[in-house]
């Protein structure tokens, strides 16, 4: 967040883990994603898909009211973090949501009941892809749960506008409810809004 440097589209995650969990916005962010999970789901006996888990900020906080999370990622020093933890109903995948990474994990042989994806998706190439694979991962009448920057004037640059993650939605069939804006950060004195579109 804002020790990285957002106009860079690539960006080598492996160099942000260690100092992750110490860092104050990322903590928040979690926080506020799982209370707003909460507030929509009760977690007890249910599988959840922790899509760019990071450190684990919020698989920790999931994994304490779930039944087991998933916690995938594509870089391989947050996840050595979050194995450290060695949360007993995690299981820790190193890569990217693929058809190759899904077809050699046997933990995507069962479908979940929630995924999340908290800050993440604005810093893949491939949404829509992404999108479609986070759908065939999810039970009938699961939930996901996208949290991701607002594009907007004062962040022109990174993100999402609210129609481009409607459009994105409904070209593979997710109808969206609304697309509200429950909370932001500041960054660099710069307000950054994050979006949470409700399927
Ligand atoms: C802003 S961090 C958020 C981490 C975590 N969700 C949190 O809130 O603390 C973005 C995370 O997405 C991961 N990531 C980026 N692109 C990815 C991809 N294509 N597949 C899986 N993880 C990815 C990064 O490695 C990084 O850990």
């Amino acid at each position: 967040m804002s020790k990285i440097n957002k106009s860079e589209f690539k960006i080598n995650w492996d160099e942000h883990a260690e100092y992750w969990d110490e860092y104050p916005n990322a903590k928040f962010y979690s926080k506020k994603a799982f209370s707003l999970i909460a507030t929509r789901v009760s977690l007890k006996n249910l599988s959840v898909l922790d899509y760019g888990c990071g450190t684990g900020l919020l698989t920790e906080i999931i994994s304490k009211k779930a039944k087991n999370v998933a916690a995938i990622d594509s870089s391989p020093k947050m996840i050595d973090i979050l194995k450290n933890k060695k949360l007993n109903n995690v299981t820790s995948i190193v890569g990217e949501l693929s058809p190759i990474t899904i077809g050699q994990n046997s933990i995507f042989n069962n479908k979940f009941d929630i995924i999340v994806a908290s800050s993440v998706c604005a810093f893949i190439p491939n949404f829509i892809e992404t999108l479609s694979i986070i759908k065939s991962l999810l039970k009938l009448n699961g939930y996901f749960f996208q949290l991701d920057w607002h594009k907007n004037q004062t962040n022109p640059s990174l993100g999402f506008t609210e129609s481009t993650i409607r459009k994105s939605y409904e070209s593979i069939g997710l109808k969206i409810e609304s697309v509200s804006k429950p909370f932001f950060i500041v960054e660099n004195d710069k307000k950054m809004e994050v979006m949470y579109p409700s399927v």
